[in-house]
Order: structure tokens, then sequence, then C-alpha cells
């Protein structure tokens, strides 16, 4: 499929940037498959090690689902819409590899739910975090009423789905939903310093890393103390176990072999 409303800059941080600036980014059908597309191309090219998403223009990141296409649709195609998108946000979050969320203005709704699919949110000081989807008599369809209170907590999950009401960067910030507030002109920079850092360590890491900590929002806490010793397990069968073990001690910087 040609990408038409995604630009996609493949590269050991890849750069996705939904670009529908005119409808501030919002997501339709299209735009949803394209980001599966994206998805598939990475998670099987290895030379790939970071992700960043973000958002064309300066007022915002993805300011939901489009709403005139919903307009639109049969109750079925609704359900298809939502169904596609937790398929989507799911294999985020199964990415072997972190990605950025990089915020540029608002992330509403959809916008937000795919901020929340990702492993981290840097933001621009202009950014707007909100789920308005009650203003349209819809709820959270891409995993929004399940990510947000994990991330922020039941009472203020329950304050901004149920009143609609959008919150500020630095509030974002302060209720732990993002992790950086950064000038917009430094949004990009922050995240590809973050994305950078984090594909400087082993792959095979890194994977099981984010594979127990997308546990610890997912599984009861028994099951995901058990993923975890299988993880260290994992890592630690690894030649750059050895390897870090080793550099450690010998007083080197680690060679990774991604093994
Ligand atoms: C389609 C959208 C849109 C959206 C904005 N636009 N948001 N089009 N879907 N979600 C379009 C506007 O229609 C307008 O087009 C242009 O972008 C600029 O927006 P304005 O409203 O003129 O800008 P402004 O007055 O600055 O207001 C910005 C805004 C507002 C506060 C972000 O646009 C807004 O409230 N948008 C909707 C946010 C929302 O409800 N999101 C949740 C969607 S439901 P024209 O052609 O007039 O210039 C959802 C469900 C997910 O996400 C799950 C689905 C299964």
């Amino acid at each position: 499929m040609e990408l038409t409303n995604l630009i996609f800059e493949k590269a050991p941080i890849a750069l996705v940037t939904v670009n529908r600036p005119k409808a501030l980014n919002a997501l339709n059908v299209r735009v949803v498959e394209e980001l599966a597309q994206v998805l598939r191309d990475v998670r099987h090219d290895p030379a790939v090690r970071a992700m960043i998403i973000t958002g064309a223009g300066d007022r915002a990141f993805v300011a939901g689902a489009d709403i005139a296409a919903m307009t639109e649709m049969s109750t079925v195609e609704g359900l298809e819409f939502c169904r596609l998108g937790h398929r989507v946000m799911q294999s985020m979050e199964e990415l072997p590899i972190p990605i950025i969320a990089a915020v540029n203005g608002f992330a509403l709704g959809g916008g937000l739910e795919l901020a929340m699919a990702c492993d981290m949110i840097v933001a621009s000081d202009k950014a707007r975090f909100g789920q308005p989807e009650i203003n349209l008599a819809l709820i959270p369809g891409f995993g929004g009423t399940q990510r947000l209170p994990r991330r922020i907590g039941h009472p203020r999950a329950r304050q901004l789905i149920l009143t609609g009401d959008m919150i500020d960067a630095r509030t974002a910030l302060e209720w732990g939903l993002i992790n950086q507030v950064v000038a917009p002109d430094q949004l990009l920079p922050a995240a590809r310093q973050l994305a950078e850092k984090i594909a400087s360590k082993s792959p095979i890491t890194v994977r099981e890393a984010k594979a127990a900590l997308i546990a610890a929002a997912t599984m009861t806490e028994d099951a995901g103390l058990k993923l975890e010793q299988q993880a260290f397990g994992v890592c630690f069968a690894s030649a750059d176990r050895v390897e870090g073990t080793r550099a450690f001690v010998e007083k080197r910087d680690p060679k990774w072999q991604g093994k």
C-alpha cells in the first residue's frame, strides 16, 4: 500500500509523521492501516532500533479519530474501526523496539490513545491532552478506558473521560501521563535523544524489558512476576549479557551483538 497519510523515514531511529495537518492529523481507517503496514515493516527489520511518532504541522499530534469519516460509518463499520485501532495499538505495545511519541499539539481521543500505546511521551509546551469522545456521545475506542487509568490513576482518568476536558502539558507531566516537556523547537531533538539512548542498549534486553513492563499493565502481579523471570532468563542466556557483564569488569564499553 502506498503511504499517502504517513511520512515514514526508515532509519535506525525511524520517524513516522501523521500527515493530515488540515484535519489536525485525524485518524481515519486508511491512516490506521498505513500505521499497521509501517509497524509490520519495522518489526521485521533489525536495522531499525527505535521509532518516533509525531504529527505534521505545529497544531496537532493527532486530534482524534476522524469525526467526519465516522459520521458516514454504519455501526458495523464503526466497530471494525475500533477493532482495527485496538489491533494497531496492541502491535505498537508488542513491537520489540521502543516507540517515543513526540506530541507537538493536540493529542485528543484516538490521538492520546495512540500516544499511550507508545513507550514514552515527550511533549512540546503547547501540547494539550484529552479524551473528548463523550462530547460526541462516544467513549474512547482505541484503548483509552484501560490505558489511561493505568497511567494516571482512576480519579484523574474518570475526570478526563467523563468531562471531556483537556489538560496542558505541565499538568500531563505532573499527572504522570508524559515523560518530558520541552520547547516546540526542542521536541524532535529531545525525542531523538531519548530514542538514541535506548537504541544504544542491547536490543534483546530492550525487547525483554519492554515485554515485562507491558505485562505490568496487562497481567496480574503474579503472572507478571513469572514473566519477569522468563524474560530475565532470556537476557541471562544472551551473548550480550556475557559481553555486558564482562565489559563492566574489564572497565570498557560493551559491544552488543543482539544475540
Ligand atoms: C476530523 C477534525 C478533527 C477530528 C479537527 N478537525 N479535529 N476533523 N476529525 N477529530 C478539523 C476541523 O474540522 C477543522 O477542519 C480543522 O481540523 C481545524 O480544526 P478547528 O476545529 O477549526 O480548530 P480549533 O478551533 O483550533 O479546535 C481544535 C480542536 C477541535 C479543539 C482540536 O478541532 C476539536 O475539538 N476537534 C475534535 C477533537 C475530538 O473530539 N477528538 C476525539 C474524536 S473521537 P475545517 O475543514 O473546518 O478547517 C475519537 C474516538 C477514537 O478519537 C476511537 C474510534 C474507534
